[in-house]
């Protein structure tokens, strides 16, 4: 059996666990021992059917010895992931892997009860099946080509703005959702703000067909007369897959039809592709991302449709020096964001390092937005717009644009923050102070205006403040504008001083 390198845990715990949650049901079990009494040791499969025509497998790998429990789990067939401190309470295993979920199995005559709880909440229940390792070989090894450097595609010239269908829909995206977000990203004015991508995420994929061409699951009946109808309003379609076997989700992957599936994406109508690293881990090296990558890329140039790039890798490999190599538009830099202040501000207030890599036609992927999901307060969501704006970050939404509130809309339409990531000249905002929680980032723009956020980090209001020298200023401006509040304001002689809500952030651009 090849079980290959894992990738490394991703730092979006909950995130996974709403991959879990959703796009599989998960559990893994045990095995026989030469005892008379079950045990878990063994290799252990769960088949979850979906209703759509597409069944998923995860498997769990045990070891018993004594009271110690060892060995991995593979959600979807994905990934390998190590499992902790396992151990005997009374008849039950007891285990958890880094993405969150903690294990609870029980062996019986007929398989493995497994019980997986969700930090965070949420709790799956099945029963596992004894399996063999061959059923959880990777295929062999596809040699990953020579380097080269791949031409630009001369896309995404300013950060690119869309929706993507994971954060908020998951498993449950489908044509009906796809379509009527497009209506509604028309609807709410956001086109008309400079959102242009619609994004289906994972959970589209149906297998492929006696050519091997891949093809959607029942959830998407007709990819090309959807890609129509996004197009009809004016908007951008995109997909997603994995130079792996099967996706993050366990749903088909494009290892080893690369060109095909870039043929198939072009014949769709098809504009953007996310391409997340996933079961890849399993067959390649970690080293061999920038080849695997270059495969896809390459692949793209050739199928004569402009489609954006997007490599997932969560921000693994030094992607950002070579991610334009293989053709990259934006690429990941962080494991997956989830819904709430601790997980967006740890992701957003680290990406300062790799200002120097973004750019027009590349640009450094701190994850999709989360505004308007639920988990943060308007004015934390207010705060992870403007960071994302002041990092020149692809502003994919990822809430439901159908029934979001004005206040959302209001978030994510406001033209002058977004006039901060879009501007021309493509410069990754950095910080600038950070004292006592309250962090100071600036953004250079064109035409020598600059962009300013005060944030404050604290779980309390805090002043903030910063000089004109701190800021690389000669002089008072006279005039600084407030981009929240929409007025002009006259700030002090040496510099600014404002006071900054919990969590919040004074977004200011200075002429
Ligand atoms: C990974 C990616 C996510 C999402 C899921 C889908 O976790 O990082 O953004 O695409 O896979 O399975």
């Amino acid at each position: 059996m090849e079980i290959a390198t894992p990738i490394p845990p991703r730092a979006g715990t909950p995130g996974r666990m709403r991959m879990l949650a959703c796009a599989l049901t998960v559990l893994f079990a045990p095995i026989l021992t030469a005892s008379a009494a079950p045990d878990v040791a063994g290799v252990w499969r769960i088949d979850l059917p979906k209703p759509y025509g597409v069944t998923l497998h995860t498997f769990l790998v045990l070891r018993s010895d004594g009271g110690r429990i060892d060995g991995s789990v593979y959600p979807n067939n994905s990934t390998e992931i190590p499992i902790k401190g396992g151990r005997m309470e009374g008849l039950d295993a007891v285990f958890r892997i880094d993405w969150g979920w903690t294990f609870r199995v029980r062996p019986k005559e007929d398989g493995l009860d497994v019980v997986i709880n969700y930090d965070g909440g949420g709790k799956q229940e099945a029963l596992a099946h004894r399996a063999s390792l061959a059923e959880l070989e990777a295929p062999s090894v596809i040699p990953a080509p020579p380097l080269e450097e791949v031409p630009s595609n001369g896309l995404a010239r300013t950060p690119p703005m869309g929706w993507n269908s994971w954060n908020h829909f998951a498993e449950s995206v489908d044509d009906k959702v796809v379509r009527e977000t497009a209506d509604a990203m028309v609807s709410s004015g956001m086109a008309a703000a400079g959102y242009q991508y619609i994004n289906i995420d994972d959970t589209w994929e149906g297998g492929r067909d006696a050519r091997g061409n891949i093809v959607s699951n029942r959830k998407f009946p007709d990819m090309k007369s959807l890609a129509d109808y996004v197009h009809a309003r004016g908007l951008k379609l995109g997909i997603y897959s994995s130079p792996g076997f099967v996706t993050c989700g366990g749903y088909e992957g494009s290892y080893g039809h690369e060109d095909q599936d870039a043929r198939t994406f072009a014949g769709w109508g098809i504009d953007y592709l996310k391409y997340d690293w996933c079961s890849a881990g399993r067959v390649y090296a970690d080293s061999e991302l920038r080849p695997v990558y270059q495969k896809m890329g390459e692949a793209l140039q050739k199928c004569g449709r402009p489609i954006v790039f997007s490599l997932c890798e969560y921000g693994t490999g030094d992607v950002w020096k070579w991610g334009t190599k293989v053709g990259g538009n934006l690429w990941r830099t962080t494991g997956d964001i989830w819904d709430g202040w601790d997980g967006m501000a740890k992701i957003g207030f680290n990406q300062g390092r790799l200002a120097p890599y973004a750019g027009p036609g590349h640009w450094n992927d701190p994850d999709m937005l989360e505004v308007g999901n639920g988990g943060m307060t308007p004015t934390e969501y207010t705060t992870h717009f403007s960071l994302w704006c002041l990092l020149a970050a692809p502003l994919m939404a990822g809430n439901d644009l159908r029934t979001m509130s004005e206040e959302t809309r209001g978030i994510l339409t406001n033209r002058e923050v977004i006039a901060l990531d879009q501007d021309a000249l493509g410069i990754q905002g950095a910080r600038v102070l950070a004292e006592n929680g309250v962090e100071v980032w600036t953004k250079p723009l064109q035409g020598g205006t600059m962009a300013i956020g005060v944030f404050n980090r604290n779980g309390t209001e805090a002043s903030g403040s910063f000089t004109w020298s701190q800021i690389g200023r000669a002089a008072n401006p006279g005039t600084v504008r407030d981009l929240w509040r929409h007025r002009d304001i006259a700030p002090g002689e040496g510099g600014f001083a404002g006071t900054v809500p919990a969590h919040g952030v004074i977004l200011l651009l200075v002429k």
